[in-house]
């Protein structure tokens, strides 16, 4: 065993020139003669060791060339700077230990479908794009704690078990609880509205429970949310703190995971340009555009540039197959398959989206003031824009009970929910909060809720209430939008789906 330190790849730029050793996994490897490239992964980044015949053992040289993806190893070696290497850096190797070797790894560096890959989520996360996402998504974790606690906000921890309905009586998970039934919290908010009349400003973060009969894109059984709730506010308090509180975010991020977004293929330049203010509209004037003939020209014309896509993925396609009938080498061969395979799925999602795009259209086309925003109503007001966009003053109906009526115009609720831009949709819903006694029990009755259930948080209204409100920012659709993910199951470790639990 070489004496050199052990060093992270994160902390290579700091010993160029030095002897270092890496203690890490196989992530791939290439040969060709005298010479072998190891890409060696260590949980803080990717390094490419170069292995020449002559500078170690030939036993060693040999037992690197058939050692398996996945291995464990430590490889000593000497730091040098090139710019063409993954991460910057390469290690030229003088000695390398295997600690234990790993043969026939499921995930190879070919691609697999969702499918497979789920079921192997435990191995998964040690790829590339798993890495990247879940090293951002520590970031935007972290900048949620940071931006609160560094502004006067005081952490509550709201309970899982629960007999308050707080957002849809229809998407809750019964327990049991020692005979009697509870569910599991699908909000903090009620919890915290109580707690914000003790600290003024309060938040909590944690994991959220909606049994979602839905398999889309955006929805997860187990979901992380972040609430802030403040005391003394109305809605332009409320859109003011919302879009300081996603721009910190954005920074953070662009600030301490450019490599990841630029491996994840992220469009960086626009979230360059995350900066409040934000895009405010009402809820009618979304209505106007939806049904307008800008929004039926600009679904015309993606659906031209679908179409183009889509024309050029099947000639890449074409050239790719009539590769194939030639003389290849394997690795060849194994690139082309690679290739075919990630262009298949692309032309199936862009069929799936020529498919929607005249029926999103119609939905648009056809909306009635007095529905909910629908999912793919929240896509085409995204996509028209170049940064997040604040929806306010829904109608009633179409929103939880808690929220405060706008009193000059009692069909419409003080609420809001930012959409995320390029399509990825609401990513925050808020509001100010019924404060009035009355109303709150009147709204209560309606719903069908329980008076008593509620007897705590009618309380709030009788012990100097005051104007309040907050909202929740959904962490994994924040991660999907920030990494140009499309499905928000990639954006967190072990995802709970509807129609599946894979491990
Ligand atoms: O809009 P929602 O339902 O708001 C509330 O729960 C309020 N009580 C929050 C508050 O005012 N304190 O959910 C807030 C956010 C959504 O915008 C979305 O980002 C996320 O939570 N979310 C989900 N994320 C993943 N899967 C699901 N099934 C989600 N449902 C909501
Ligand atoms: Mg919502």
């Amino acid at each position: 065993m070489s004496s050199s330190a052990k060093t992270y790849i994160s902390e290579l730029k700091n010993n160029v020139g030095k002897e270092v050793t890496l203690a890490g996994w196989l992530y791939n490897s290439r040969a060709s003669g005298k010479i072998q490239f190891l890409i060696v992964r260590d949980g803080t980044g990717l390094c490419q060791c170069v292995v020449e015949k002559a500078n170690i053992p030939e036993e060693l040289f040999d037992q690197l060339k058939h050692l398996g993806q996945e291995s464990s190893l430590t490889v000593t070696g000497t730091v040098r700077v090139d710019p063409r290497s993954v991460g910057g850096y390469e290690l030229a190797i003088t000695s390398a230990q295997i600690i234990a070797p790993a043969e026939g790894y499921p995930i190879t560096p070919k691609s697999h479908g969702i499918d497979f890959l789920l079921k192997n989520r435990h191995l998964h996360l040690r790829s590339h794009r798993q890495w990247c996402i879940g090293r951002i998504r520590h970031t935007v974790v972290d900048a949620i704690r940071r931006f609160f606690n560094d502004n006067g906000f005081i952490l509550i921890d709201t309970p899982i078990f629960t007999a308050i309905v707080g957002e849809d009586q229809q998407t809750l998970f019964e327990v049991d609880y020692f005979g009697s039934p509870l569910h599991l919290t699908q909000t903090g908010q009620l919890y915290l509205e109580s707690a914000a009349m003790s600290f003024g400003k309060v938040y909590c973060f944690g994991p959220t429970f909606r049994a979602e009969k839905s398999k889309t894109r955006r929805h997860l059984t187990e979901f992380w949310m972040v609430e802030p709730e403040v005391a003394f506010i109305d809605l332009d308090g409320l859109l003011e703190l919302a879009e300081n509180f996603v721009s910190f975010i954005v920074a953070q991020v662009l600030q301490k995971n450019k490599s990841e977004l630029e491996a994840l293929e992220a469009d960086i330049s626009s979230l360059e340009k995350i900066k409040p203010p934000f895009y405010r509209l009402t809820y009618t004037e979304a209505v106007e555009i939806l049904i307008s003939q800008k929004a039926k020209d600009f679904l015309t014309q993606q659906l031209t540039q679908l179409k183009e896509q889509k024309q050029q993925i099947e000639n890449r396609i074409a050239e790719l197959e009539a590769q194939q009938a030639g003389q290849l080498k394997q690795w060849q061969k194994d690139k082309i398959a690679a290739e075919l395979i990630e262009l298949r799925s692309e032309l199936a999602e862009l069929d799936t989206k020529i498919e929607n795009n005249p029926k999103h259209a119609q939905l648009a086309a056809e909306f009635q003031w007095g529905k909910d925003l629908g999912g793919s109503d929240e896509t085409i007001i995204s996509q028209m824009h170049d940064k997040p966009v604040f929806v306010t003053h829904y109608p009633k109906e179409a929103k939880a009970f808690y929220m405060k009526t706008e009193r000059a115009d009692e069909k419409v609720v003080l609420n809001f929910d930012m959409l995320a831009p390029a399509g990825f949709g609401e990513i925050i819903g808020g509001s100010v909060r019924e404060d009035d006694y009355d109303r709150l029990l009147a709204r209560i009755q309606e719903q069908g809720l329980n008076p008593e259930t509620y007897g705590w948080y009618l309380d709030l209204r009788k012990y100097g209430s005051v104007p309040h409100g907050g909202f929740g920012l959904g962490v994994e659709r924040t991660v999907a939008w920030l990494t140009g993910e499309k499905h928000i199951r990639q954006c967190i470790a072990f995802p709970r789906l509807m129609d599946k639990v894979y491990i």
